[in-house]
């Protein structure tokens, strides 16, 4: 257990900083539920899918491969189906929908949890900055084209970051979407992060009179692969502040298993959690405005790729 989780306490609902996966789930009996989860194969998807599975869960396991899929699948023994969803590619994408729509399964939630960050160099994908496509554009066309297969009362799970604090002062650069006009590793990866928060914003006033939410959350701070384009030195840093100051996986995942799980949140959408806890976002991040400028934007861009 990490310092941190010794020293930050609980919060509101019960839970907090060093609360695992596993506990916030505790005493839940998810069988007969599935939950879809982006990223299974690693970090945080991996300990989603484990511990949602340990409860009685069916997973829809993506990852990029289908085969990546299925031996994270065998590596936690879950009860899932794999599929593959490259998200820098809008037709694996569609095809993950197709593949998921083949399955007849409702989903229980949309957890949204693949994610790239801080690439060195800029990138892109179909004419747009890749941390933006892949975090954002890749998830906005998996879940607006799986809502039909939604439960009435599903949920769509966003995970975000603190990291959208160093969004753009403009919030979205709707001017350099594709990058060319500046571009900074970590300020566009916050920008990718920011589009998270206002896509489950704007998703959860289109659920408005429905029992259906969207929510977007932080997971902490966790040592995963996540920090594979860091520089030596910060990693060997990371490496050895890692068990005193930051999360464990376990502990990273506990917010989203909560999100998307948990009773007690059946009411609540359009929130941002940190921490199994309501937190406050960059004041922007609520900009509605924005988030539907955003979601224009979006519709525009996946019509064209
Ligand atoms: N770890 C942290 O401290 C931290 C902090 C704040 C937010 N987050 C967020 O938490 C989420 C999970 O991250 P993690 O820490 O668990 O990192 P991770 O171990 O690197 O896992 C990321 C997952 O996303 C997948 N992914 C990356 N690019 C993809 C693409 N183009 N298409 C499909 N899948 C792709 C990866 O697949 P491959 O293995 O095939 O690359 C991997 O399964 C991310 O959204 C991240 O932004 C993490």
């Amino acid at each position: 257990m990490s310092l941190l989780s010794m020293l930050k306490g609980k919060g509101p609902s019960g839970f907090g900083y060093g609360s695992t996966a596993e506990e916030v789930t505790e005493g839940l009996d998810l069988s007969g539920k599935t939950y879809l989860v982006t990223g299974c194969n690693s970090g945080l998807g991996l300990e989603t899918m484990r511990v949602l599975s340990l409860r009685g869960a069916h997973v829809i396991a993506a990852a990029r491969t289908a085969e990546k899929a299925a031996n994270a699948i065998a590596q936690v023994s879950a009860n899932a189906t794999p599929v593959a969803c490259e998200l820098s590619d809008p037709a694996s994408v569609r095809a993950c929908v197709e593949n998921v729509k083949q399955t007849g399964r409702t989903l229980d939630a949309m957890i949204c949890n693949a994610g790239i960050m801080a690439l060195p160099k800029l990138e892109t994908s179909h004419g747009y900055e890749l941390q933006f496509f892949t975090n954002h554009v890749g998830h906005f066309i998996l879940v607006t084209s799986l809502l039909d297969q939604l439960a009435e009362d599903g949920r769509v799970v966003i995970v975000s970051s603190a990291a959208h604090l160093q969004a753009p002062k403009e919030t979205i650069e709707f001017d350099n979407l594709d990058g060319s006009k500046r571009y900074n590793s970590w300020r566009n990866y916050g920008q990718s992060k920011m589009a998270n928060i206002l896509f489950a914003r704007h998703l959860s006033k289109k659920f408005e009179g429905t029992q259906r939410t969207a929510n977007a959350l932080h997971p902490g701070v966790i040592q995963t692969n996540l920090g594979r384009h860091m520089g030596g030195f910060v990693k060997m840093l990371l490496g050895v502040v890692s068990p005193l100051f930051l999360k464990s996986i376990p502990q990273g995942a506990a917010t989203q298993c909560y999100v998307a799980t948990h009773p007690s949140l059946a009411d609540v959408s359009g929130e941002y959690f940190a921490d199994c806890n309501i937190k406050k976002t960059r004041k922007d991040a609520k900009n509605d405005e924005i988030a539907e400028k955003l979601w224009a934007k979006s519709e525009e861009i996946i019509a064209n790729v």
